[in-house]
């Protein structure tokens, strides 16, 4: 009984001393010291931030307001949007002129930011992200597309899509073919030597499109890409933009004054005064 009772002091001390912080070994968390390597949580932490990110809507906005002229007349360009996009959808963005549309566009492209409210792409709060890191990850996200095209006039078809790869690193011999092989899924590889002024509307539509997708962002924002063409070029820039979305699951956001190339969208948002007031997805495309 007696040697029952001692072992049961000694392992009582034993555990008493195992709990009291060592004097010499303060206890790392509470002194917020670095754990040893093989605690240290980072690289659980950062795949549960990727996974966090991947499984986000690509774009979720929450309350944008944008009012313009503050020094004259105010113009509320964005009163209150929200809006979740999922990964892979193609988005038309319908409205009347004025009503905040290529606003709207410029807040998700980051190329403006708004008075009020949250921006979030690809799971990330871009006004998180180092100055010098913005750069890299608007191109890995986003890629534009305009009404204008915006192609340099000078340069061949080739040099523009190569355009942005002008300032990123890698093996040169790479980029091109990378910029080649974005001509080629347009179309346009045959005419990559050519200028703008030798292609027609479609044609440099269709490069524009090329240079958006050239660094394989996760979305591409079009803004009225198909408001300068003829009926006909238009769809067939569309259903380019449709072939694209389901081979290459990139997500699109189409500003359009069009009905015939919303409805080749998987869902149309329409705003007005700065809101989006409706949206439903039409008949022909149901599923994202
Ligand atoms: N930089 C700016 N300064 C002042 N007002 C602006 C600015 N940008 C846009 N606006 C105003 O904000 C409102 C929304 O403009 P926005 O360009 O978003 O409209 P939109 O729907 O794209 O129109 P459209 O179909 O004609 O392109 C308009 O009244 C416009 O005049
Ligand atoms: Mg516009």
């Amino acid at each position: 009984m007696a040697v029952r009772n001692r072992r049961a002091q000694a392992s009582t001390r034993r555990s008493a001393k195992r709990a009291a912080p060592s004097k010499r070994s303060p206890d790392r968390r509470s002194t917020g010291l670095r754990q040893p390597k093989s605690r240290r949580p980072m690289a659980k932490q950062i795949f549960r931030k990727r996974r966090q990110a991947l499984e986000a809507p690509i774009i979720d906005l929450k309350g944008l307001h944008k009012t313009y002229g503050e020094t004259g007349v105010p113009v509320h360009a964005l009163a209150g949007v929200s809006l979740k996009v999922p990964r892979g959808e193609m988005l038309a963005v319908m409205g009347p002129s004025g009503s905040g549309k290529t606003s709207l566009l410029n807040m998700i492209g980051l190329l403006d930011t708004p008075d009020r409210g949250s921006v979030m792409v690809g799971g990330q709060d871009p006004s998180q992200i180092k100055r010098r890191k913005l750069p890299a990850f608007r191109q890995r996200q986003i890629g534009l597309v305009f009404q204008q095209k915006n192609l340099i006039p000078t340069l061949t078809a080739l040099e523009n899509v190569y355009l942005p790869f002008r300032y990123t690193s890698g093996a040169k011999s790479v980029k091109r073919e990378q910029a080649e092989e974005g001509l080629r899924l347009v179309g346009m590889f045959e005419r990559a030597n050519h200028r703008p002024s030798q292609l027609s509307g479609g044609e440099q539509q269709r490069v524009a499109i090329a240079r958006a997708l050239v660094n394989s962002p996760a979305m591409v924002l079009a803004d009225e890409p198909t408001g300068e063409l003829d009926s006909k070029t238009g769809h067939s820039i569309v259903k380019l933009m449709q072939n694209l979305n389901a081979k290459l699951g990139q997500t699109f956001v189409l500003v359009t004054h069009n009905e015939a190339v919303a409805a080749e969208c998987h869902r149309i948002v329409r705003m007005q005064d700065g809101k989006i007031v409706s949206e439903h997805r039409p008949r022909k495309r149901r599923a994202a």
